[in-house]
C-alpha cells in the first residue's frame, strides 16, 4: 500500500486527518518520504546537527529510520554512529543511506526497540525525532529517560534538549462538524477512523485527538505551556497540567489546538504551529495537535476556560506506545460556571 505525495501534501487549513502518531509501528517508507519532504523539520534538524555535533564525538541516531539524521552527523565530523530502529524494514533503507553517503566502517546498526538493545559504549550526543504534534505522543519520554540513562556518557548531550508542549483554546466549527461526522482523511485506505476507535474501546470520536492545522484565527486566547520536557533523564510521562485561559475573542469553544517548541540546539528551535500553508511555515508531517470538545460552546471575551490536561500511560495496553490523554474542564462567565467539558482517551 503506498502513499500518494501529493495528495497528502495538499491540505487545507481546519481539514481533520487521522492522526499519524497513533499508528507509528505500521509507519510505511512513504510515510518517512513525507518527512523527509517536511521543509521546516528537515532545515531545523540539519542546521542543529551542524552546531551540535563536533569532530571525533559518538552519536546515537535513536529511531534512525530512512538514516537522514545519523547520516548529517557522520557528515558533520561524528566519528562513530550507531543507529536503532525498531521497524525492520528501515533497516535497509537506512544502510544504503550510510553507504551511498560514504560512511562504510563509521556506523552500526541496531534493529529493536530501544529498551532492548545494549550499545558497545556510552555516547556523547543523542539524537532523536521522536516527536508527535503535541511532543510526548510517541512516547519520547520513556523512551528517551531510558537512552539517557542507559546510552549517554556522563556529560553527554542531547538533541533536541528541550520540549515545550503548547495548548490553546481554539474556535474551529469546521474541524468539529469533520469530527462529529467522523469524516477524516486518512494517507491510505489501510487507515481509518472507525478501526482507530475500535482499538481503543471508544464510543465517541471526539474522546481522540486528531491532526489538522489550526490557524491563528482560530485562537480564543494566548497559547500557554502545558509541559516541559527537560529531557534530562528524568521528565515523567505521567502529568497532570491545569491551565487557566481567558478569553480573547468572541466566538465558538470547539476544543484545543496543540503543538511544540523543540529546542533542538542553542540557535536552532523548531516550532510546529506556523499555519500558512502556502509558504509551508506549516509542518506537513506534524499538522498540528486537534482535541475536541464534543458540545461547541459559545464564549465572550473575559470569560475563563479552566483545564485539565492530563496524560497517562496504562500498562494494560500491549503496545510499547500507549499514551492517553484527556482533557477536561469548565467555562466561567464573570465568576459563574456556564459549561463544563471532559473528554478522555481512556485509561
Ligand atoms: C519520526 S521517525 C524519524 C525517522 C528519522 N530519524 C528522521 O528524522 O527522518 C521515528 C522513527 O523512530 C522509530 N522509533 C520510534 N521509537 C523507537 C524506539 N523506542 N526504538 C527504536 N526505534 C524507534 C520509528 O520506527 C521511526 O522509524
Amino acid at each position: 500500500m503506498t502513499v500518494d505525495l501529493n495528495l497528502i501534501r495538499n491540505y487545507k487549513l481546519e481539514e481533520v486527518w487521522l492522526p499519524f502518531s497513533e499508528s507509528i509501528l505500521e509507519w510505511e517508507q512513504d510515510f518517512h518520504s513525507l518527512m523527509l519532504n517536511d521543509e521546516i523539520r528537515m532545515v531545523a534538524y540539519q542546521n542543529a546537527i551542524r552546531e551540535v555535533v563536533k569532530p571525533d564525538m559518538v552519536v546515537l541516531d535513536l529511531g534512525t529510520g530512512t538514516g537522514i539524521l545519523g547520516l548529517w552527523a557522520l557528515q558533520a565530523g561524528a566519528k562513530q554512529l550507531y543507529a536503532i530502529e525498531v521497524n525492520p524494514d528501515m533497516i535497509p533503507v537506512a544502510i544504503a543511506t550510510f553507504e551511498q553517503g560514504g560512511m562504510k566502517g563509521k556506523y552500526e546498526i541496531f534493529e529493536g526497540l530501544s529498551y532492548d538493545i545494549n550499545l558497545p559504549e556510552p555516547v556523547d550526543l543523542i539524537i532523536s525525532e521522536i516527536l508527535g504534534n503535541i511532543g510526548d505522543n510517541e512516547d519520547c519520554v520513556p523512551i528517551l529517560n531510558d537512552a539517557y540513562k542507559r546510552f549517554l556518557r556522563t556529560g553527554g548531550k542531547m538533541l533536541p534538549s528541550l520540549v515545550s508542549i503548547y495548548l490553546v483554546p481554539v474556535s474551529s466549527l469546521q474541524a468539529h462538524q469533520q469530527v462529529r461526522s467522523q469524516n477524516c482523511k486518512v494517507i491510505n485506505a489501510k487507515y481509518s477512523l472507525e478501526k482507530l476507535l475500535q482499538a481503543r474501546s471508544l464510543a465517541s470520536p471526539f474522546n481522540h485527538y486528531y491532526d489538522a492545522i489550526i490557524p491563528r484565527k482560530c485562537y480564543l486566547s494566548q497559547p500557554q505551556i502545558a509541559r516541559r520536557l527537560n529531557m534530562d533523564g528524568n521528565d515523567d510521562p505521567v502529568y497532570q497540567a491545569q491551565l487557566t485561559f481567558v478569553v480573547e475573542e468572541n466566538g465558538v469553544f470547539t476544543g484545543f489546538k496543540g503543538s511544540f517548541i523543540a529546542q533542538l540546539s542553542e540557535s536552532v528551535a523548531l516550532d510546529i504551529s506556523g499555519d500558512d500553508i502556502n509558504t509551508r511555515t506549516t509542518s506537513d508531517s506534524w499538522k498540528h495537535c486537534y482535541l475536541p470538545v464534543e458540545t461547541p460552546v459559545e464564549v465572550e471575551s473575559g470569560d475563563e476556560i479552566d483545564l485539565l490536561f492530563s496524560r497517562s500511560y496504562p500498562i494494560h495496553r500491549d503496545s510499547p506506545f500507549r499514551q492517553c490523554y484527556a482533557w477536561s474542564g469548565t467555562i466561567k462567565r464573570r465568576g459563574n460556571l456556564i459549561h463544563a467539558f471532559k473528554q478522555s482517551m481512556g485509561d
